[in-house]
């Protein structure tokens, strides 16, 4: 017997961006009298937010929709198919998939209590882009975490960097009007959030449409708001990342000196073939300026392996500059060529084996320097935030440290949602591991 309310699931793969824009997706449902199901088997209708950066993203996609077939059938649920991959086919998507009932892209959300299809019928689609910012209540947002809230800020990429799809599934670069970053952060200070991240694919680009302001200045205003107590920010282009902004970094008391700085590559040439529009040297001196700031800072970065044409020179001074930096954690990919990408046209002469290599090398060189890194903090004591408790032992808690490091701890007083400071006292590669105080 279905309920008198529609239920929904939404699946989110993808990044910060997908995340938060799931919890705007819900927000919308549920102000439009839906109700949110605990899995897909309780639901009528099923969304899938999708990524498209790397091919294996988007297999995901479709193995999840194969799997959902039977429930479709047994529920007769609507199946979406939202975010990335969504935008980029469009209408071709019902040629892989001819199950799916709406396809919908970023830039449509908003309008989605009015897009979904009157009968199972009828398919729609929404994946026209918009120049325009299309705000969405933030009062209705429905997010994940009751004390770390993402923020987006702008949306969009006009880099084109040779391997990357997003600039063809965001659009251009469009920044959200600085009053209403500023009033959500409020919302949420009142609400007791604690911390708040910021996000845009190249935040460091931010301009408010409004007054022309840029990203220091939000900086700055969000460091004002009473109650919020870490503000973090997510991605950084190196080469729109200005001492200006590192100076803001430091002066605003509540960003944490914690940095996500995509390196991509350790060697000018692959850089310039991956139209990055800067140096190893020039990479290396931002580092520079930035430790000389704040000496605490922990930085991370994304690493893509095996790029066409990377040589085995070009790909030990990758090594080399990880070694050179030594970053808190780092992500790194095997290059996989994307449609409408520039560098989907080239040759590619490295082989899938050589990037698998390639690949494990900078993942041991990593493991090896985080160790190692961790080790240096045992016996401090570090603000954490408590963000959840372990499972199998209520004694144990999880949380992150200012530098965005995995801290478990043992507590014997409840410490949920809040700040408390962790005595450092082991530690593997990737967390660390210590004792409230
Ligand atoms: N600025 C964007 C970047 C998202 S993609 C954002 O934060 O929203 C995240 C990372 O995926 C990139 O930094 C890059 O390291 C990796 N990546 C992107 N395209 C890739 C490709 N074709 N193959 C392998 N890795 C890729
Ligand atoms: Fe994936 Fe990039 Fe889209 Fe995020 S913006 S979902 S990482 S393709
Ligand atoms: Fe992609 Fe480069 Fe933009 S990595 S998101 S095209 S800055």
């Amino acid at each position: 017997m279905r309920k008198s309310k529609l239920r929904y699931y939404i699946h989110t793969f993808g990044c910060q961006m997908n995340e938060n824009d799931s919890e705007h997706l819900a927000g919308l449902l549920n102000s439009s009298g839906l109700e949110p199901a605990l899995s897909p088997e309780e639901s009528e209708l099923i969304i899938v937010n999708t990524c498209a950066v790397r091919e294996k993203s988007e297999q995901k996609l479709y193995s999840l929709l194969g799997r959902l077939e039977s429930i479709k059938k047994k529920n007769k649920a609507l199946i979406g198919v939202v975010g990335c991959v969504a935008q980029l086919y469009r209408s071709k998507l019902w040629d892989k998939k001819p199950s799916i009932d709406f396809v919908i892209g970023p830039d449509n959300y908003w309008q989605i209590p009015h897009l979904l299809p009157p009968s199972p019928r009828e398919k729609v689609i929404s994946t026209q882009w918009s120049t325009e910012w299309h705000e969405i209540p933030f009062q209705q947002v429905r997010r994940e975490s009751l004390v770390s809230a993402y923020i987006t800020i702008m949306e969009g990429c006009n880099n084109f960097c040779a391997y990357c799809v997003v600039p063809f599934t965001r659009g251009r670069e469009k920044s959200r009007p600085m009053s209403h970053i500023l009033a959500e952060a409020e919302d949420l200070a009142f609400k007791r959030y604690k911390e708040i991240q910021l996000l845009g694919q190249n935040v460091n680009s931010y301009e408010d449409p409004d007054t022309g302001h840029q990203f220091p200045v939000l900086l700055e205003e969000i460091d004002h708001i009473e109650g919020i107590e870490w503000i973090r920010f997510i991605t950084s282009h190196p080469k729109n990342f200005t001492k200006n902004i590192a100076l803001a970094m430091k002066e605003a008391s509540k960003v944490c000196h914690q940095l996500h700085l995509p390196i991509q590559s350790g060697s000018t040439s692959v850089l310039q073939r991956m139209n990055r529009d800067y140096t190893r040297e020039e990479y290396l001196e931002k580092i520079a300026v930035l430790r000389d700031l704040m000496p605490d800072i922990s930085l991370s970065s994304d690493i893509i392996v095996g790029f066409p044409g990377e040589t085995q020179e070009e790909f030990d001074e990758t090594l080399s500059l990880i070694e050179t930096v030594r970053f808190t954690n780092i992500f790194s990919f095997r290059y996989s060529p994307r449609p409408f990408t520039s560098a989907s046209k080239e040759k590619d002469n490295v082989t899938f084996e050589e990037k698998k290599k390639r690949l494990i090398q900078v993942q041991a060189l990593q493991k090896k320097i985080q160790l190692e890194v961790n080790r240096s903090f045992l016996g401090q004591t570090q603000k954490v935030l408590c963000t959840g408790r372990s499972k199998k032992d209520p004694h144990v808690y999880s949380g992150r440290n200012q530098g965005y490091q995995v801290v478990n701890f043992n507590s014997n007083k409840e410490v949920i949602h809040q700040f408390l400071q962790v005595r450092i006292t082991s530690c593997g590669p990737y967390s660390l591991f210590g004792q409230a105080v």
